[in-house]
């Protein structure tokens, strides 16, 4: 029954609707939310499906797409010549056989370097992809949930980033299933000026757990989404947001159990290293 009534709350249907008896309610509800409706659940691989390839490289976005992920998660950073790439560290050290941070290498530099070995010898030279190859490779396929990572170290990266979308008229909604996020809120701001019809999302670290309403409003002037940290997601928390009009992804489910607690707190979508963890809830089969 709480899963069913936390899966509606999350779909925007007013629970005080089904104030009737429990019995009735719980016959009722099961017919009401048709399968379909259970879909709008948005499975988002994060970095890919980096919990089956090296993240941030084409192999976990390939993954993402093939295991029918809504949306593929990059991070976004800029090399010492002003290329985008997609990276998660300000350092290439944890993840590809190099060293240095991504803003003092050239791209030629970056491009050199195995982003796959790390994760699993069957991975071997996968290579740094550009912010353009995945659009290119990706656009019409899958959405992709752009990340702006530590946007503070990259001046201008939000006009690099708007003028690559704009080029291959991305920057409709129609055309492109496209979401910008950042922990930089400030930045989001810029980008949402720049792209006013892409949604925009502010990521919220544990910090945030005790946002208020107010604060909730004052993102929702310029952001669609709010992101949190899946351990600050409470039933509380997924009500502001929706009452804010945004909707919530949390970040980053790593087990099956992580994807079943958020699904049945109502969340919107699910950023998860393993897409399969989000169709494998009970709504499904
Ligand atoms: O998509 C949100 C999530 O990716 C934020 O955390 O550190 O994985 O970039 P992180
Ligand atoms: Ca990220």
């Amino acid at each position: 029954m709480k899963r069913i009534g936390a899966m509606l709350a999350g779909m925007g249907i007013a629970m005080s609707v089904f104030a009737g008896t429990a019995a009735a309610e719980t016959a009722d509800l099961s017919s009401l939310v048709s399968k379909q409706e259970q879909q709008k659940m948005v499975n988002v691989a994060h970095r890919g499906a980096s919990g089956h390839a090296p993240e941030n490289t084409m192999a976990a976005f390939q993954k993402g797409f093939e295991m029918k992920a809504d949306y593929i998660e990059i991070d976004v950073q800029m090399t010492k010549d002003g290329e985008l790439v997609a990276i998660h560290d300000t350092t290439v050290d944890r993840t590809t056989n190099g060293t240095g941070a991504v803003g003092d290498l050239t791209f030629e530099e970056i491009r050199q370097l195995d982003a796959g070995s790390w994760f699993g010898p069957e991975f071997a030279g996968e290579k740094v992809p550009t912010f353009e190859e995945i659009l290119d490779g990706f656009r019409g396929k899958t959405g992709v949930l752009i990340e702006l990572k530590a946007p503070e170290l990259y001046p201008g990266i939000e006009e690099k980033v708007a003028e690559a979308l704009i080029e291959r008229n991305m920057h409709r909604p129609n055309n492109a299933k496209i979401i910008i996020q950042s922990f930089n809120h400030g930045s989001m701001q810029t980008s949402k000026e720049l792209l006013p019809n892409i949604p925009h999302g502010v990521l919220a670290g544990m910090s945030w757990a005790n946002v208020t309403d107010e604060q909730l409003a004052e993102f929702a002037t310029y952001a669609d989404y709010f992101n949190p940290n899946m351990n600050i997601v409470t039933h509380e928390l997924v009500a502001g947001v929706h009452a804010a009009d945004m909707r919530i992804f949390p970040y980053t489910s790593r087990s099956q159990e992580q994807a079943f607690r958020l699904f049945d707190l109502g969340v919107d979508g699910i950023i998860t290293d393993f897409p399969e963890h989000v169709y494998k809830h009970p709504v499904f089969n």
